[in-house]
């Protein structure tokens, strides 16, 4: 386990949408050298860069075109790793994203697997045999090429699957096993493309759809074999590296494959949609003030996952990332405040994203870009202050238009405004950095969580942490001595042997 990763408070940065330093409309890496003081200040001591390789961005960057090259909007290889240097020199880490499922139809290797002629790229993808062979079960794009047969993908259309094998063969006229040499050469290419920014200073990858890899795969133990080898390899080679997974399995994630922490996400169950955006339209999240939401269908599935990952890894939360919506679009802001505080003390390795902060807000109608489609209205550019694009831009148009409305938050008023969103974030991140008890590693119990009932009530060490979504009081059983109150959102009564709550309310007591 990499010594610093049970400390980081992770920023995720989208880079095209953060800060454009040259006025082309399109963030870039020297926007980000440039503005990551002002991460440092919010407290967060970790970012998560997303895809910045070469690409023709059909799907934001995760079609990539080339593993070893920066795509030059954003900079080059020289400004990428000047930017890893600048964080490491600010006493912060940075982790790159890895797609190791698949890559765009455009990538070299793809170029010369669709090719007629048998050659040693042939089997880096999975084609069928011929294109006549298309069975309904798997996700195949026929009639496409040059090559007799059809190509499966593991995303979008442009996005061919990478060939790991397949744990169960059942068309050995066209699949691998796992252990065949070609299956085991994308394995190699893998580790080498991982190697080559770790080499550069890189403190890790976020890797995307981590249990993709192996086909035919329902238990994904298969999948987890390749990663526990990838694992050995990192804990060998880089071993203060860091490891985390979007797989929404920590069971499997982190005890079996060897994720160093796995992200909590809304395809785990249902658990995380329960939080922030159950129902149709966050009407029964349990931060909707209207309190129609249940903890117990997130605790009744956090919580196993928690107990048996405790002692290998973390589980991630996240505020939102890039493919969810913002909670802005479900939430008022005193509800965000009090989830974005129940995140930030829950064990693990939690992950902001750029704009949470100031409560950006989701923008439902924006025509989709680069493939964002429903996901574009998360990934508007960056309100930084007053001034042309918020200040993320000087350019007439930006790649994704900025938020329409002029009063939209920005960080410069966010900063000023007593009782903000950013306010609340920077005081909360402050808080668990002080008190290790509240951090990734320190012990978590639940102490009320019932159906359809309030507050959510849960103990990390000596601290008991109250959670109102409500919009009116609540009250719970509870008889320890309180010796200080550490930290609140709203008000708060203990008498006899009862805590009242006052509505949206959030507290922390030490007994
Ligand atoms: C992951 C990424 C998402 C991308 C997809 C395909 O879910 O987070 O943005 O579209 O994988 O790579
Ligand atoms: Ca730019």
């Amino acid at each position: 386990m990499p010594k610093w990763l049970k400390d980081a408070i992770f920023y995720e940065i989208y880079p095209q949408s953060f800060y454009d330093s040259n006025g082309d409309g399109i963030g870039d890496i020297n926007g980000i050298i440039e503005k990551l003081d002002y991460v440092k200040q919010l407290g967060c001591n970790a970012i998560w860069l997303n895809p910045v390789y070469d690409s023709p961005f059909k799907d934001a960057g995760y079609d990539v075109r080339n593993y070893r090259k920066v795509a030059p909007r954003y900079g080059t290889n020289e400004d990428l790793v000047r930017l890893i240097n600048t964080v490491h020199k600010k006493r912060m880490h940075i982790i790159l994203d890895l797609v190791p499922g698949h890559t765009s139809d455009t990538h070299p290797w793809f170029k010369q697997a669709k090719q007629a002629k048998k050659n040693n790229f042939s089997n880096r993808y999975i084609f069928t045999d011929n294109v006549w062979n298309a069975p309904s079960e798997y996700r195949l794009m026929c009639g496409l090429c040059e090559r007799d047969g059809n190509y499966m993908v593991n995303y979008f259309s442009s996005q061919p699957a990478l060939n790991y094998g397949f744990a169960e063969v059942t068309h050995p006229e066209w699949q691998l096993p796992m252990d065949h040499p070609d299956c085991l050469a994308t394995r190699k290419a893998l580790k080498e493309i991982m190697r080559f920014w770790l080499d550069q200073g890189a403190d890790g990858f976020r890797v995307d759809m981590a249990d993709s890899l192996v086909k035919n795969d329902d238990t994904k133990e298969p999948t987890a074999t390749i990663w526990a080898d990838i694992r050995q390899m990192m804990d060998e080679e880089y071993p203060d590296a860091a490891l985390v997974s979007e797989w929404c399995n920590p069971q499997i994630a982190v005890n079996k494959a060897g994720f160093h922490s796995d992200f909590y996400l809304d395809h785990i169950g249902n658990g995380y949609n329960t939080l922030m955006r159950g129902g149709s339209w966050g009407d029964k999240a349990f931060f909707n003030k209207n309190g129609e939401g249940n903890i117990k269908a997130f605790v009744d599935e956090y919580l196993p996952a928690y107990l048996a990952t405790k002692d290998n890894g973390y589980i991630s939360f996240i505020t939102c990332n890039h493919d969810t919506p913002r909670m802005t679009a479900y939430l008022d802001e005193d509800a965000i405040k009090i989830a974005y505080a129940t995140i930030f003390t829950l064990p693990g390795v939690p992950f902001l994203f750029y704009g949470d902060e100031i409560g950006m807000r989701y923008l439902p109608d924006l025509t989709s870009v680069e493939g964002g489609y429903s996901r574009t209205g998360s990934r508007s550019p960056m309100q930084w202050g007053k001034g042309k694009n918020f200040g993320f831009s000087e350019c007439d148009k930006t790649y994704i238009p900025v938020d329409p409305d002029k009063n939209a938050p920005t960080v410069e008023k966010q900063r000023r405004k007593k009782g903000s969103i950013y306010k609340a974030v920077k005081g909360i991140i402050k808080l668990r950095k002080k008190h290790p008890e509240l951090g990734a590693d320190g012990d978590f119990e639940v102490i009320y969580a019932e159906e359809n009932s309030f507050p959510f009530v849960y103990r990390r060490g000596k601290y008991v942490i109250f959670v109102n979504p409500l919009d009116h009081l609540t009250d719970v059983r509870f008889d320890y001595e309180v010796k200080q109150e550490v930290y609140k959102i709203g008000e708060y009564v203990q008498s006899w042997e009862k805590m009242t709550l006052s509505p949206q309310s959030f507290v922390i007591v030490e007994i």
